[in-house]
């Protein structure tokens, strides 16, 4: 059965204060989550805090610290960058691929995202391959053609035991903290098309075992229904990750 995963993104947000209280805060409903091994919460936050929070996650069975990027080097003189074995040796699992922010502000292509996906597992930490169309290319109806290509050039590269190794987030760029959600019938659509094209690639067995997150203006009121969906198997949620209370809620809304 595949992971239903309810992941936080802070992005560039929290200073320590507000991460500590931000943490303790998602927390204090950890029993409430009932999370086991097929349903999981991931946060990412910003670098200085990702080992405060796997170390307090490693008491709270099924939740994971996560890294927002890694280098695609993996050791050396790359001032200010992080490998993914500093990442890993900080009891971090998971790691942000391919974040449309990472690729409009810092210029990182699918080649560039191949390389990360690969310095990742090598030191076993899952990648979660952000994809997805901005407005224009959605008003064009081209938004097929555009994802099938990012998955092509990136994690169609794969080999099958790496890509099940992989979670995919779908997220829509006109969606993303615009408060503009893809309703949910946009978001199946291409959920399911996702899972198709793995299936055509690889086989339907291993498309049946890949998690894929919807992302874009996820919160409280719209989560359930998003998540009700088939091809729906957990959020990417940017802003209402910062708010507690509204996190707490969005897990407690995947069934
Ligand atoms: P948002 O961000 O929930 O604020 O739209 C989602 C994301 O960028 O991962």
């Amino acid at each position: 059965m595949r992971k239903k995963i309810i992941a936080g993104n802070w992005k560039m947000n929290a200073d320590k204060d507000e991460a500590l209280a931000l943490v303790n805060g998602i927390l204090a409903q950890y029993d409430d989550y009932n999370l086991s091994d097929t349903k999981i919460v991931v946060v990412a936050s910003p670098f200085p805090y990702i080992h405060y929070c796997s170390s307090m996650f490693a008491k709270y069975p099924n939740m994971f610290a996560a890294a927002q990027n890694c280098s695609e080097h993996e050791q050396g003189a790359y001032t200010g960058e992080v490998s993914a074995k500093i990442i890993a040796s900080l009891e971090v699992k998971y790691v942000i691929i391919g974040h449309s922010e990472r690729r409009q502000y810092f210029h990182e292509t699918n080649e560039v995202l191949l390389q990360k996906i690969h310095q990742a597992q090598k030191k076993d930490l899952i990648p979660v391959f952000c994809c997805g169309e901005p407005l224009e290319i959605r008003e064009q109806n081209e938004h097929f053609n555009f994802i099938k290509a990012q998955l092509e050039e990136c994690i169609f590269q794969l080999s099958e035991n790496e890509l099940k190794n992989t979670v995919i987030a779908y997220e829509p760029i006109w969606a993303i903290g615009t408060g503009k959600t893809a309703s949910p019938e946009q978001a199946q659509e291409v959920h399911a098309f996702i899972r198709n094209e793995i299936a055509e690639k690889y086989d339907k067995e291993i498309a049946e075992q890949i998690s894929i997150l919807y992302g874009g203006s996820v919160n409280a009121k719209n989560a359930e229904e998003l998540f009700a969906c088939k091809d729906i198997d957990g959020g990417l949620v940017g802003g209402a990750s910062l708010k507690a209370d509204e996190f707490a809620a969005i897990i407690k809304s995947m069934k």
